[in-house]
């Protein structure tokens, strides 16, 4: 297939790029080499296989993104500004990337006759996840107080009766409860989407990705995820700090598993997503991990210090979200092949992006 690839040039990006150029595609690529994820000063054709240019295009610039729109038979859209930000001064330029962007390519999209969208969303639009009591059955856990937080009562409780609950897997029937800036634009992506198809008769495929690592992973910044963080941590001989008391679950996803994922969305986008309709995907693991036990794995890994547990807390943070793998394994037959214990031994000495620092956060 002819793959228009939207951030190619980004972590995840990349990583598509070269699982698409493996399995034989032909790539139409384009990044905008966000400062916040590449730095100001941008290598010529960073992380280009020779196989393909990366076209400077930024994905909210109409005549860009439709002069590479030529007999396209798919758009896998991954440019997107990530991560949890520094405040809600962060607000318009993640609205402006994510959701003015989409919609651009959208409308780009519907102009050349382009039907069918692989869509790099996020685990972020569950936000508390799925939860049990022990009396009342699944239930939707009460919010975290600052008071709970300040007072070390990191799991959330019982609505009914203030049990505390027990963590149950997310399916993508989980209703949408964005919790963060990020959140929200990521929300936004699917339902513009949604509604395209809805519109116009395209195919919409979403990948709600879960914590993704691997080789390649920006360095420690505002938007880079706890693994990079950690990792950056015992680069400069620091112990990762562990937020809460590290007994938070998520799923950490190898970037060559997401890599695998797109590939399949993209062969079987036809086969599982319905004219007019859209259709997502949990793409995790499915082998969740407590934060403190992944800082244990890669300092192990790095023979570095022990990780130090700090009781700090953010106030967006989830404090479970564990996914099914079982739609995205029944329906496109994706397996994540790389569980976390092996990964994240082996992200402990993967190259990451940008300049190593010597700062402390
Ligand atoms: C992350 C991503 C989000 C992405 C999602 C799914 C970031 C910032 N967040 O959300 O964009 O959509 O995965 O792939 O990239 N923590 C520490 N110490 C730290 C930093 C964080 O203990 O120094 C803890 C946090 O409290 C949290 C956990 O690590 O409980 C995960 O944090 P983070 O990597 O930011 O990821 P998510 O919020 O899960």
């Amino acid at each position: 297939m002819r793959v228009l690839l939207t951030g190619a040039a980004g972590f995840i990006g990349s990583h598509i790029a070269e699982a698409l150029t493996a399995s034989g595609h032909q790539i139409v690529a384009l990044d905008s080499y966000l400062p916040a994820a590449h730095g100001a000063q941008v290598p010529e054709q960073e992380s280009n296989p020779d196989a393909f240019r990366i076209h400077r295009v930024d994905v909210r610039d109409p005549a860009g993104v439709s002069d590479l729109l030529v007999d396209i038979d798919v758009v896998c859209h991954q440019a997107a500004m990530v991560g949890n930000g520094v405040d809600a001064a962060d607000l318009p330029e993640y609205v402006t990337h994510n959701d003015f962007g989409t919609a651009v390519v959208l409308a780009a999209m519907h102009e050349a006759k382009v039907s069918r969208l692989v869509l790099a969303s996020s685990m972020v639009v569950y936000g508390e996840g799925a939860y049990n009591c022990s009396e009342h059955g699944p239930v939707e856990p009460s919010s975290r107080t600052g008071a709970d937080l300040d007072a070390g009562n990191f799991e959330p409780a019982c609505p009914r009766c203030a049990r505390p609950l027990t963590w149950a897997t997310v399916s993508e029937a989980a209703p949408i409860a964005p919790r963060s800036i990020y959140a929200a634009t990521k929300v936004a992506q699917e339902h513009l989407g949604h509604a395209w198809a809805i519109q116009t008769g395209g195919r919409v495929l979403a990948l709600r990705y879960h914590n993704v690592y691997g080789p390649r992973m920006p360095r420690d910044t505002p938007y880079a995820g706890v693994a990079a963080i950690f990792r950056s941590a015992l680069e400069r001989g620091q112990p990762p700090a562990v937020f809460e008391d590290g007994g938070q679950t998520r799923d950490f996803v190898h970037v060559a598993d997401i890599a695998r994922a797109n590939l399949a969305a993209i062969e079987n986008i036809d086969a599982v997503v319905e004219e007019s309709g859209f259709r997502a995907y949990n793409v995790c693991s499915g082998q969740p991990t407590t934060i403190g036990e992944m800082a244990r794995i890669l300092a192990g890994a790095t023979s570095g210090l022990e990780p130090v547990v700090t009781g700090e807390y953010r106030a967006a943070d989830v404090r479970h979200v564990v996914a099914s793998p079982e739609r995205a394994r029944q329906e496109l037959g994706f397996t994540a092949r790389i569980g976390p214990e092996e990964g994240i031994a082996a992200f402990a000495h993967a190259p990451l992006r940008g300049p190593a620092s010597t700062a402390c956060r």
